[in-house]
């Protein structure tokens, strides 16, 4: 094949996007968006939820079976749509995988931070994204400019796995996490750092007001897909909608998965 087929060849093969679970397709809603005549492969690992109480060394161990399986079915980049993975394994995982883009996904601070003068931001995040390095390098860059709380948030993304978007139990997690910030009537910001949380937004708005934005990561994370196939030339030359197949580590939450796609999180 010269240059040419071969990169017409990469134009029409799928994107790989893989989360922890059901949570990443709230970046998918996002790519589908920005690249409507894609194919996506969408691979949630929901047998091996949640990540974000695990280790790093688990975490890479689960994320390049993913990515195996993914690359094994000819993918043209991989997305992973899963702030966790993202900050324990994409290192990794692009060191393994020079061939074709590897894009992750991380909290959206700049533009809580562009804001205003030195805003007050609340970061929601799973814990070992937390605890990090990449968060503390994050964090550091905007130290002077703005007061991040980040908080761990244990046994928040399994609503979202069982497919609860709103009640009391819910309401009653989101109020003891947030209630005593939102009180000093201080916080400019909410970000979430998980890529699950975005199916709460409602529900945070809910408690938080309607005056506070809650930003996520999903806008600049499809900007880059965006830009990185560009580059390379091989964005989807036809014009046609493209495809969205889903898959899981467990079978059973395949139709949740399709459920979320419907979703309005905005
Ligand atoms: N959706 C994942 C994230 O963006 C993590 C949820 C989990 O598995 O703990 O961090």
């Amino acid at each position: 094949m010269n240059n040419d087929e071969e990169s017409r060849e990469m134009c029409g093969r799928p994107i790989g996007v893989f989360d922890s679970g059901v949570g990443g397709i709230s970046v998918l809603k996002e790519f589908v968006k920005q690249l409507p005549g894609e194919d996506f492969l969408y691979y949630g690992d929901s047998a091996h939820a949640p990540y974000g109480t695990k280790n790093t060394e688990e975490i890479q161990t689960l994320s390049k079976h993913i990515c195996e399986y993914l690359y094994g079915r000819g993918v043209k980049a991989i997305a992973v749509a899963c702030n966790t993975a993202t900050s324990a394994a994409i290192g990794v995982l692009r060191q393994i995988y020079t061939d074709i883009p590897i894009i992750g996904i991380e909290p959206a601070l700049k533009p809580a931070v562009l804001m205003k003068k030195n805003p007050n931001i609340i970061m929601m995040a799973t814990p070992l994204t937390v605890k990090g390095d990449k968060l503390h390098h994050l964090l550091a860059r905007f130290e002077a400019e703005a007061n991040v709380y980040a908080l761990p948030c244990p046994g928040l993304m399994e609503f979202a796995e069982r497919g609860i978007f709103e009640g009391p139990g819910l309401e009653q997690y989101l109020q003891n996490l947030l209630g005593k910030y939102l009180e000093s009537g201080r916080i400019d910001a909410i970000v979430l750092g998980c890529t699950h949380y975005p199916f709460f937004r409602p529900q945070i708005r809910k408690i938080a007001g309607p005056d506070i934005p809650v930003i996520d990561g999903s806008e600049g994370t499809a900007r880059e897909l965006h830009r990185q196939l560009g580059k390379r030339g091989w964005l989807q030359k036809e014009t046609r909608p493209g495809s969205i197949t889903f898959e899981n580590s467990d079978p059973s939450k395949i139709p949740l998965m399709e459920q979320m796609m419907e979703l309005n999180i905005e």
